[in-house]
């Protein structure tokens, strides 16, 4: 069985994650930050893209609020993060889950779990990225039952097209950037009726910003993938 899954990220009310050069730290306001690290607290594992850990280096811990840091994932095809990333160093790269494809060079591999990281090795997905609903039962067969994703745009989009996603925790930051990485790329949706419903939405002032938390709902017809697998 698959995990729940939670994505979750801060956005302008234009839509945009970062700046067109990937800044993005930080587009929400400090209460909201604490808020992420309470979500974090609350699940079992938090996942990130390649692109986030090589921009940001993000610890992905849980400091800002009571409670663990869950299972760390990274989604990344060639292993490319740097050894040193602070998913890796000073001891977190036992709490650090890899996955990777057959575009991760063995020896990678190997320096990373020499390091102390779990290193999944998983089928491709058909544009060359990690298979994600392969990456999902395997976690789930860790025991994992709940994910929060938290970026960055690829990842978001790839769990959304593959209809991966149960539940939303979006940030909506009272800024505008105009140009910039827009939180969700293409869909493939070319018509309305087919556009993926936020149900039991709520919206939640939070230290200026605005919490929306949602379940997903896809279009009749095209459910989300069972959980089931
Ligand atoms: N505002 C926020 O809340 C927030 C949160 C997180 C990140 N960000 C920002 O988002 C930006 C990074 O986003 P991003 O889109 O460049 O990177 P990303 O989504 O973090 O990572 C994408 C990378 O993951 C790897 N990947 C492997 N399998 C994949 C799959 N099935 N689907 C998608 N990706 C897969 C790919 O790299 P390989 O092909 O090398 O495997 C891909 O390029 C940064 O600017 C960061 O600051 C913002």
């Amino acid at each position: 069985m698959r995990p729940t899954v939670t994505v979750s990220y801060a956005q302008t009310l234009d839509g945009r994650l970062a700046t067109l050069d990937g800044g993005s730290q930080w587009i929400s306001a400090p209460d909201s930050l604490c808020f992420s690290h309470e979500l974090r607290a609350t699940h079992d594992a938090i996942m990130v893209g390649a692109g986030t850990v090589a921009r940001d280096d993000p610890r992905l811990t849980v400091r800002l609020a009571p409670g663990e840091s869950p299972l760390r994932v990274v989604v990344d095809s060639s292993l490319r993060i740097p050894m040193d990333a602070a998913v890796l160093a000073r001891g977190a790269a036992g709490g650090t889950v890899l996955a990777v494809n057959g575009r991760a060079p063995e020896d990678r591999c190997r320096e990373a779990e020499s390091l102390g990281a779990t290193v999944l090795r998983l089928p491709p997905e058909p544009r060359g990225g990690v298979d994600l609903r392969s990456l999902l039962l395997s976690l789930g067969d860790r025991g994992v039952g709940s994910v929060m994703v938290e970026g960055g745009a690829a990842l978001i989009t790839s769990l959304l097209r593959g209809r991966l996603v149960d539940r939303l925790a979006v940030c909506i930051a009272p800024k505008i950037l105009g140009s910039g990485i827009e939180a969700v790329g293409d869909l493939g949706i070319r018509d309305l009726a087919e556009s993926i419903a936020l149900a039991e939405a709520a919206f939640t002032p939070r230290g200026g910003d605005l919490l929306l938390t949602a379940r997903v709902e896809y279009p009749a017809g095209r459910d989300a993938v069972s959980r089931a697998g």
